[in-house]
């Protein structure tokens, strides 16, 4: 059978991962794989609620990281765990990856409470995590994001932060690439979009090369 494969996408508000997401999931399809497409937080009808209230209400740094974590079981056990074992490619719109530099380097909540929640969270029968094995990073100036964003629709709880707080997060997903190098991929979202696209495709196809059989 198959192998099930998991691609998360990442970036700060505005760098453009979501228009890729779908020219990723053509690739696969063209090749005659099933895609589950999905997104953090949300994927199931319960996270879908959760998200509603963390992207809306004001709440405490560790109820903010305890929701989207609570998020992640539900989406990891009812969609991501059952698509994986089926041999499907599961490309997810934000993964763990976002905790970390959201809560963790954004909001500059504890990096190591971040990771045991992690490992409670994303613990396998076998004891490994599960992670996803590709991670493409939309990496894109702050400033820049918001010139893009500023012409975008009604801004949520996170895309109303000031661009120091995009700093941040965007210091944090280069933490995580630091701490997990083998699956994050960064892809310069400054290039017009072609250059994005074009790039997104490489990454994906040299990826495949190398871990396909
Ligand atoms: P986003 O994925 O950008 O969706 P949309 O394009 O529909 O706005 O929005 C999700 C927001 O949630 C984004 O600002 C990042 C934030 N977020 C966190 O703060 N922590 C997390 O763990 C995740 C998954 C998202």
């Amino acid at each position: 059978m198959t192998r099930g494969l998991f691609i998360s996408f990442e970036g700060i508000d505005g760098a453009g991962k979501s228009t890729h997401i779908e020219r990723v999931a053509h690739l696969f399809q063209q090749t005659g794989r099933a895609v589950v497409l999905s997104r953090e937080p949300g994927g199931t009808p319960l996270s879908e609620k959760l998200r509603e209230l963390v992207l809306h209400e004001p709440m405490d740094p560790l109820t903010e990281a305890l929701l989207m974590f609570a998020a992640r079981r539900e989406h990891l056990v009812q969609v991501i765990e059952p698509a994986l074992a089926r041999g499907d490619v599961v490309l997810c719109d934000r993964f763990t990856d976002a905790t970390f530099a959201y809560q963790g380097g954004g909001r500059g909540f504890d990096w190591q409470v971040l990771a045991q929640l992690e490992r409670m969270v994303q613990a396998q029968p076998d004891g490994t995590l599960r992670q996803p094995e590709l991670t493409l990073w939309f990496d894109l100036d702050p400033h820049i994001a918001a010139q893009r964003l500023a012409s975008a629709r009604v801004p949520d709880k996170f895309e109303s932060q000031p661009a120091d707080f995009f700093a941040a997060v965007r210091a944090g997903y280069a933490r995580r690439q630091n701490e997990m190098p083998h699956r994050f991929a960064r892809i310069d979202a400054a290039q017009a979009m072609d250059a994005v696209g074009a790039d997104v495709d490489r990454v994906v196809a040299d990826w495949l090369k190398r871990n396909t059989p």
